[in-house]
């Protein structure tokens, strides 16, 4: 540790940070990342290298009525669901250097432990409505039904899909009775009214300290989205909340009389960050509480749009109501991020899975961070592309802060054998540079802390540029052959602006700045922090040996580019198979009618094209009786040589026509799959749906 850092250590201060813990029913994607995680995880290793006290925990959400209904779908048990998708989803943030120092989950021990806990202390200080009220019953089912469980119209967008506690389309949080014609997701049925008793946080009595904390107190300094979403909920008046929910996956509601209840929720996966730092603690053998109890404490909550209400309104309530701990200091979620125009959606698959991109761009977390960040949907939705993410890489990662790094090493190498030179005079340039390479931590720190993660990235960008300019300026390579002296200077000067990059590259391209840590052999004892870098004199001294270059970035090329569009247009071809509504039944057909038919089953002999025909391909059939000619118009979905020996259906007694000259004797029975192409009736075919006409 440098000396600057361990002065800032004593200085820094104490971050609780958290990113929202992500549901174990399905992986994680593209606009998890852009939105949460990636800025959450900036924001960390910004402040660790600060030399800052951070914890930045999250974990899985392994609650929530999501769980059970999808293990029903799949045959398999909540267990099971929880337990792969949490393995997958922690192993994947790893693999992508999102650095938490505790990814925990909810159905762990603690966090029951904690949740309960909390629940009681609630309980007993009287903060809770208990009320029987009328909730929406399935009879089918025998469930009480709320979440997930039911959709409706939305009583203030008029939304047809509103879920029983949100809409998805304006964000509302609702409760599921408030939804208009409600219908049960478990067997599509409309729910009756029945009593149950349940306990309540009343919003409504917070109305005061909300107004004033948030409306008050963080008009300036909370994003506009947020502060905008919160003021609507405010103004419109708020509600008893339930905060128990009549299901069997879940926490026991810890008190009695209340068999068959769990807690809702919304109620235990945020307190899931309070035990995630219990657990994390208690591994590294420190106190939990000054992360959640300390008022110097800086509390930050990394989520999307969809969870601001959660996180602004319902938890700082149950906070506040608890009485022990500190409140969010900021809560700076983000926008949506769609996907080549199209919004995300794990249910059509119509995403970039972590897992996938990791295992087919096994060293390229970066560009993703990088192009994720450089487009991040901070103030409105934004749209991931893969031309974008490719140009990103090529014209800006490889073509400006690679070449840099790689001309500056290869150089050193190549004059110096690895070895810094001396520096002469530097020259009013050198000085310049320099100057300007030392306010770059002031800046993209400013950036960072104002959560504007876009505009860090391009600031660090323009820091490379600084260093690709000052190069092609100074020419050293010519200027070797008149002066090398003089390149001494260049290259000393074009080495600290090198390592400077290593530094300041961290929060947002991790992998790169290892890389570039190790090629300067500065990750031992001399590594540098943060701070170092604005008031340096030297960062990489004379004499001090490097080590050779070794690519930062490479060129992606565009049938690399064209595979991942190419997967997303089957997906969509998939997708609109999967809605194509299958033809109407035609007239009745009499037993006679169809016993006229006469089905043989055959097996292709021969195949070759129609000559100038491009759909027509003329085949021998043997089908048991004889061995006959049938002109097939398939000759776009199938090679001759591909089909010849397969079995297949034919009508033998179709009345033979001529087709091009060629008489047809019969018709083979073909139905599509679902990229619309031609397949042999054989139902059991991947892709081939229920209603696909045989003909
Ligand atoms: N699982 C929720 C989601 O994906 C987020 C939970 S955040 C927490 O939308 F606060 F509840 F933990
Ligand atoms: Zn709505």
């Amino acid at each position: 540790m440098s000396k600057n850092q361990s002065e800032t250590t004593q200085k820094g201060k104490r971050y609780t940070i958290t990113a929202a813990l992500p549901y174990t029913n399905g992986p994680i994607h593209i606009g998890h990342l852009a939105g949460v995680y990636v800025p959450a995880d900036i924001y960390s290793r910004y402040l660790r290298l600060k030399g800052n006290d951070v914890a930045f925990i999250c974990g899985s959400d392994e609650h929530g009525v999501a769980i059970p209904m999808k293990a029903k779908k799949e045959g398999v048990s909540p267990q099971q669901i929880i337990d792969k998708y949490h393995n997958l989803i922690k192993d994947s943030f790893e693999a992508f250097g999102i650095a938490f120092d505790n990814y925990s989950r909810t159905s762990s021990e603690i966090h029951h432990q904690t949740a309960s806990d909390f629940f009681r202390k609630l309980y007993e200080q009287g903060e809770f409505i208990e009320e029987v009220t009328e909730q929406l019953y399935d009879q089918e089912a025998g469930q009480f039904l709320a979440d997930r469980f039911v959709t409706g119209t939305c009583p203030r967008c008029n939304h047809e899909e509103a879920y029983g506690d949100q809409c998805e389309q304006c964000g509302s949080s609702l409760n599921a009775t408030d939804l208009i014609n409600p219908k049960s997701t478990i067997t599509g049925s409309k729910p009756v009214l029945k009593e149950t008793r349940h306990w309540f946080l009343p919003l409504d009595r917070y109305e005061s300290f909300l107004r004033e904390w948030i409306l008050e107190g963080h008009k300036n300094d909370w994003k506009p989205n947020v502060y905008g979403q919160v003021k609507s909920w405010v103004d419109e008046g708020l509600k008893p909340r339930a905060v128990t929910r009549d299901l069997d996956w879940g926490i026991p509601v810890p008190v009695e009389g209340a068999d068959g209840k769990v807690l809702y929720v919304w109620f235990d996966a945020p307190i899931g960050y309070i035990s995630a730092t219990k657990e994390w603690a208690e591994r590294e053998g420190k106190s939990w509480e000054p992360y959640w109890k300390d008022q110097d404490t800086k509390l930050v909550h990394f989520i999307g749009k969809d969870n601001i209400v959660f996180h602004c309104i319902i938890f700082p309530t149950m906070l506040k109501a608890h009485g022990d701990f500190i409140l969010p200091e900021n809560v700076p979620a983000n926008e949506f991020l769609n996907l080549e125009g199209n919004k995300l959606s794990t249910s059509k698959n119509w995403a970039v899975w972590l897992h996938e991109y990791l295992e087919e761009f096994p060293d390229k977390q970066d560009v993703l961070r990088y192009t994720l960040t450089a487009n991040a949907p901070e103030t409105k939705d934004n749209d991931f592309t893969w031309k974008d993410f490719q140009a990103r890489n090529n014209n800006e990662l490889v073509a400006i802060f690679g070449n840099f790094i790689n001309r500056v090493v290869v150089l050193t190498n190549k004059y110096y054998d690895g070895v810094i030179p001396q520096p002469g005079t530097l020259t009013q340039v050198d000085m310049e540079v320099l100057e300007e390479l030392r306010t770059y931590p002031e800046k993209i720190g400013q950036s960072i802390e104002r959560y504007r993660f876009r505009e860090a990235s391009q600031v660090l960008m323009n820091a490379a540029r600084l260093g690709n300019k000052y190069l092609a300026d100074e020419e050293p390579w010519k200027v070797v052959k008149t002066d090398p002296e003089r390149v001494q200077t260049i290259m000393y000067v074009a080495l600290q602006i090198a390592s400077a990059l290593a530094v300041l590259s961290e929060p947002l391209l991790p992998f790169t700045s290892e890389k570039l840590r190790d090629m300067l052999a500065q990750n031992g004892n001399d590594r540098l922090f943060w701070d170092d870098i604005a008031g340096f004199e030297t960062l990489l001294p004379a004499g001090k040996q490097i080590n050779k270059a070794s690519l930062l970035f490479t060129k992606i090329e565009d049938i690399e580019i064209e595979k991942q569009l190419e997967k997303l247009e089957n997906t969509k071809k998939m997708n609109e198979a999967a809605n194509k509504t299958a033809e109407p039944q035609k007239e009745t057909a009499t037993f006679e009618d169809f016993t006229k038919m006469d089905l043989r089953v055959g097996t292709i002999i021969e195949a070759e094209k129609m000559p100038k025909a491009n759909k027509l391909l003329v085949l021998k059939v043997d089908t048991g009786i004889d061995t006959r000619t049938i002109v097939s118009g398939i000759a776009q979905s199938f090679k001759p040589e591909d089909i010849i020996g397969k079995k297949v259906t034919v009508l033998v007694n179709l009345a033979p026509r001529k087709l091009r000259g060629v008489m047809s004797e019969g018709m083979i029975l073909m139905t599509e799959n679902a990229e619309g192409k031609l397949v042999f009736v054989n139902p059991d075919e991947d892709g081939v749906t229920n209603g696909t006409t045989i003909n």
